[in-house]
This record gives structure tokens, sequence and C-alpha cells, in this order.
């Protein structure tokens, strides 16, 4: 069992390389979410830069990850700025782009696919594109330097695992049978978030030059007992291996996942609490565990519920091994996903989390 005392900055990644289970591989929700979410990404900046536009634009992609989506987050503001410039009759601006996420990142991977990208930009782009590893718990960038921020799918990971349940209470709970626990969203779990989120707006207020902007898209929640999360699910299944002593019962006691889905309202209010942005908007995007959701022409082909559900899971697997296999060990994955899969696959139509998506401007 690895120590789960090691901070979550220097344990938490995604899956790397480009393999089967990598992220890399297994990105196409949030690659949809993205296109999805491409004309609220155009409105904010829009909105922003609708007089003039920077002769140097810098923008950072905070929890960019490796993989496909890195690059289409960086392509969709290139292709939105260009149209602003056309249509204000000025040069488009040079780009600088910091790519930011934890250190355990797949970084090389990305380093590799960058050439491709600049092959296939056209050739009055200038583009430089940087990294910059560290948490987005604090600051990352210069005072003052940053036109606009961009993030997907990161900010429901939380600087820190919380306490959920004293350790004596847990194992009470497991001679019961029933050591999951059952509220995804114990008060200390809000409060961390709390915590994590003010501190990343005060962040980004300090870096962001005055009229900058942000779009933040991550995973929240319906005010609703019923919803099931990956987590949950993980928890319902890891309590039936200790069950059948595949598990240690104390390497359960000992594991939380740091995460955290906030409720849209919660959001608003941390915002409005913290006072350095305006909410431009703020709304939810229903997203299904397999997509379908989000599949305004049916485009993902499945034969059946078991390919469906073995999809939504090998996404999941993306995301969620490392931090599972750092914690029960690389030799009960195989059986931890199989398990996974089966429940997904009878569970899916409830499967759901709402995405939200929030475009904000710095308070000058
Ligand atoms: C699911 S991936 C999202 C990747 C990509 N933005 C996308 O939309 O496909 C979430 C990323 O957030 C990163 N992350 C989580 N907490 C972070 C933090 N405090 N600072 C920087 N990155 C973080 C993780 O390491 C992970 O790579």
């Amino acid at each position: 069992m690895a120590d789960m005392a090691v901070p979550v900055e220097e344990m938490l990644h995604m899956n790397g390389g480009d393999g089967e289970t990598s992220y890399a591989n297994n990105s196409s929700i949030a690659k949809k979410v993205m296109m999805r979410v491409k004309p609220i990404l155009e409105e904010t900046i829009n909105k922003m830069f609708c007089f003039n536009l920077p002769t140097c634009m810098k923008v950072a992609d905070l929890g960019c990850s490796s993989g496909p989506n890195t690059l289409l987050a960086i392509s969709n503001i290139v292709d939105i700025v260009n149209e602003t410039s056309l249509r204000l009759k000025v040069e488009p601006p040079t780009f600088q782009f910091f790519l930011n996420d934890l250190f355990g990142n797949d970084f090389n991977a990305i380093f590799k696919s960058i050439p491709e990208f600049y092959h296939t930009r056209k050739p009055d782009t200038t583009c430089f594109i940087n990294a910059t590893p560290g948490t987005f718990y604090g600051i990352l960038f210069p005072s003052n330097s940053i036109h606009f921020f961009h993030s997907s799918f990161s900010l429901h990971w939380l600087s820190q695992v919380p306490d959920l349940l004293s350790a004596e209470a847990k194992i009470a709970d497991v001679d019961k049978g029933n050591i999951y626990v059952t509220s995804i969203s114990p008060p200390s779990c809000a409060k961390q978030f709390k915590e994590d989120f003010t501190l990343f707006l005060r962040s980004r207020s300090q870096e962001l030059v005055p009229g900058g902007g942000m779009l933040l898209t991550f995973i929240g929640r319906y005010d609703s007992s019923q919803n099931i999360s990956p987590p949950g699910l993980f928890r319902i299944i890891l309590n039936d291996m200790v069950l059948e002593n595949l598990i240690e019962e104390a390497d359960l006691v000992h594991f939380n996942m740091p995460i955290y889905f906030a409720r849209a309202d919660e959001v608003r209010g941390i915002i409005k609490e913290e006072g350095s942005f305006l909410v431009e908007r703020l709304e939810c995007i229903k997203t299904s565990w397999d997509g379908s959701s989000l599949d305004e022409a049916g485009c993902e082909s499945f034969k059946d519920e078991n390919e469906r559900g073995e999809f939504a899971a090998k996404i999941l697997r993306a995301v969620y091994e490392p931090l599972l296999k750092a914690h029960f060990g690389a030799g009960i994955m195989d059986e931890l996903f199989f398990r996974f899969q089966k429940k997904t696959v009878q569970l899916l139509p409830k499967l759901v989390y709402p995405t939200l998506v929030i475009s904000l401007t710095k308070i000058a």
C-alpha cells in the first residue's frame, strides 16, 4: 500500500502515455464537452476583446493533462482570437500558451505532439508553448501577466484529501458490512473545496491583467442524493472486495479521494464572497458517463449496453487508476475495474453528472 501522506500535488496524475488505458486514449467525453462549450468560450473571448487585442496574448490552460484535448483547447482559442482580429481589422496577436498541470503529468507526451500542432497551424499564427508545472491552488505566474485562463475538468480535484470520517467510525461500519461513505459530499469536503476554490480565485485575480477573464468547466452535482458518482461506485465495489477478503480492511479505512463535486449555487456563493470576479455565465451541462447525452447526432455507435458500459469504465479507469493503484497496489486493478465495468453496465441510465461551465471576468 502506498503512503497516503504523500501530498496530492505529488501523487495525482491521469494515466500517462498513449496506451489502451491512457488518458490520451480515453478523453473523448472531455473533448465533446469542450466542443459543446466552444460557443461560450467564443462569447467570453469576444466580450473581453471587443475593442482591441494585445500584441502578445498570454493564455494559460490549468490542469491540461496530456492527450489530444491539451492542444485542442489551445487550437480553439487561437481560432476564436484570429476571427476576432479579422472582425476588428487588426493583426492577429502572437500567442504565448502556458500548459499547467501537476508535477507527475506526462508533459513529455505533450511536447512530442507540439511539432504536429505547429505544422497544422496557419503559417501566419505565431504561437509559443510553455509548460508550467505546479498546483493551481496558489500563484503560478507573475502579477498582471495573463490575459485569459482556461481550465477543463480539473477543478473538482481538491488540494488535499479531507478526513471524511474517523477511522474508528469506518471500522465500525465495516463490521456492519457498510464501509462506503453514503454521502459523496460531507462537510469536510465542502470546507476543503471552499478553501481551495477561494485560493484559486485569489491567485488568478492577482495574475490576470485588468479586464482579463477565464472559462472554467468542471464536474459538479445536482442537489440529489440519488446521484451516483465514480468515487461513490468505487467505494461500493471496494467494500464488496473487503467483505470477500480481496482487500485489507485497513487499506480501505485509510482511503479517501481528493475530490469534491460542488453544486452550482455553492460555487456562485464562493465567487461572490471572494469578490474578485464578475460571473458572466454559470450553467450546467448534463453529461452521461458514456457521453451519449452530448451526442447530438448520436455519433458514438455502440453494439450494445455492454460495449457502452465498457467504454464508460475505460474512461474512468484512465482518470482514477493512478490514485487507486498508489493506494491498493497494481495487483487488484484488473479485478476492481472488471467489477466497475459490470456495475457501470447495470446502472448506466442513472450515471450522469452535471458539468459546470463558468465564464468570469476580473473586476477592475
Ligand atoms: C481529467 S484531467 C483534464 C484534462 C484536460 N483539461 C481535459 O479537459 O481533457 C484533470 C487534470 O487536472 C490536473 N489537476 C488536478 N489538480 C490540479 C492542481 N491542483 N493543479 C494543477 N493541475 C491539477 C490533473 O493532474 C489532471 O491532469
